[in-house]
Formats: structure tokens, C-alpha cells, sequence
């Protein structure tokens, strides 16, 4: 099995253990506590995974697994703030090479940042670093989008 096959139905199995993690549940911070912890665990190579959430023209800090991180970012600044302006994926391979990015965890080299949508309105956005450079790819985005879409639909 290729590594792109394989991190495919990493991303399937995900998708159906957080269906089943959230079910009946409609609380956004207990459900994005709960996703915060699953994909830490379950995915290779992280080292924070968590949420910031959309509060005027800032980010604040939501649940998370990993390290202290600081607790606002105005839309804009970093990698969150440019994926919260852009309300699009933002992967960066290299975090030292991304003019403005926000250093919270000097272990991180690699960085994605999925916003959180409900329809055309900006609810947040999920965080996930890596020490390893070049950690996130287009199928990382593609998985990351399809379970950051689960919790917005059920936690309506
Ligand atoms: N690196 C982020 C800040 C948040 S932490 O990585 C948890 C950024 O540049 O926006």
C-alpha cells in the first residue's frame, strides 16, 4: 500500500470514529475538546493539535492537545490568522520560512491550519503542528477538511 493510500484510510477510519465520538452531542467545545484529543493520538508526528475559535477580528484559543500556545491571534497574523482571512487551508511545509508565523512551541517545523465554516460564516479554526518539515500534504487537508466539516455539522 502507497503512503498516500495508506494516510487515505487513516483519514476514513477518522472520519467514522469521530462520527460515532460526537454522535448525540451538539456541544462545540466538548466536541472539539474530544476531536482535539482524537486526532492528536491518532495521527503521526504532532506535536499540538487544537482549536482557535473567531471573536470579533481575533482568534482565542480553544481546546487542544500539546504544549501551552498563546491564547489570541488578530485574523491575519500567522499561519491561523492568514487561514482565518483567506477562510481556506493554508499548509506550510516550513514554519520558519512563513513571514509572521507565530512561534508557540519551538518543537514545531510544519504547520496546517483548516478554517472552520458554517456555510459563508467563519466559526474558527483547527491547528496542527508537526516537528518534522514538510509534515502536511494535500490528502492531509483533504482529511482534515472532511472531519472539521463533521464537527460543524453535528455541533450545529
Ligand atoms: N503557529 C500558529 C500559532 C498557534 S500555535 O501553532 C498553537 C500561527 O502562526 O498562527
Amino acid at each position: 500500500m502507497n503512503q498516500s493510500k495508506s494516510k487515505i484510510d487513516l483519514y476514513d477510519q477518522l472520519a467514522a470514529q469521530l462520527s460515532s465520538l460526537l454522535a448525540g452531542e451538539r456541544d462545540l467545545i466538548a466536541n472539539a475538546a474530544n476531536f482535539s484529543s482524537l486526532i492528536f493520538h491518532a495521527l503521526p508526528d504532532l506535536n499540538w493539535a487544537g482549536f482557535y475559535f473567531a471573536k470579533d477580528d481575533e482568534l482565542v484559543l480553544g481546546p487542544f492537545q500539546g504544549q501551552p500556545a498563546c491564547v489570541r491571534i488578530r485574523v491575519g497574523q500567522g499561519v491561523c490568522g492568514a487561514g482565518a482571512s483567506k477562510c481556506e487551508t493554508v499548509i506550510v511545509p516550513n514554519v520558519h520560512e512563513f513571514p509572521g508565523h507565530i512561534a508557540c512551541d519551538s518543537a514545531s517545523n510544519s504547520e496546517i491550519v483548516v478554517p472552520l465554516m458554517k456555510g459563508e460564516r467563519l466559526i474558527g479554526v483547527l491547528d496542527l503542528d508537526s516537528p518534522l518539515i514538510g509534515r502536511f500534504d494535500a490528502d492531509d487537508a483533504d482529511g482534515l477538511e472532511r472531519l472539521a466539516g463533521i464537527l460543524i455539522e453535528v455541533s450545529g
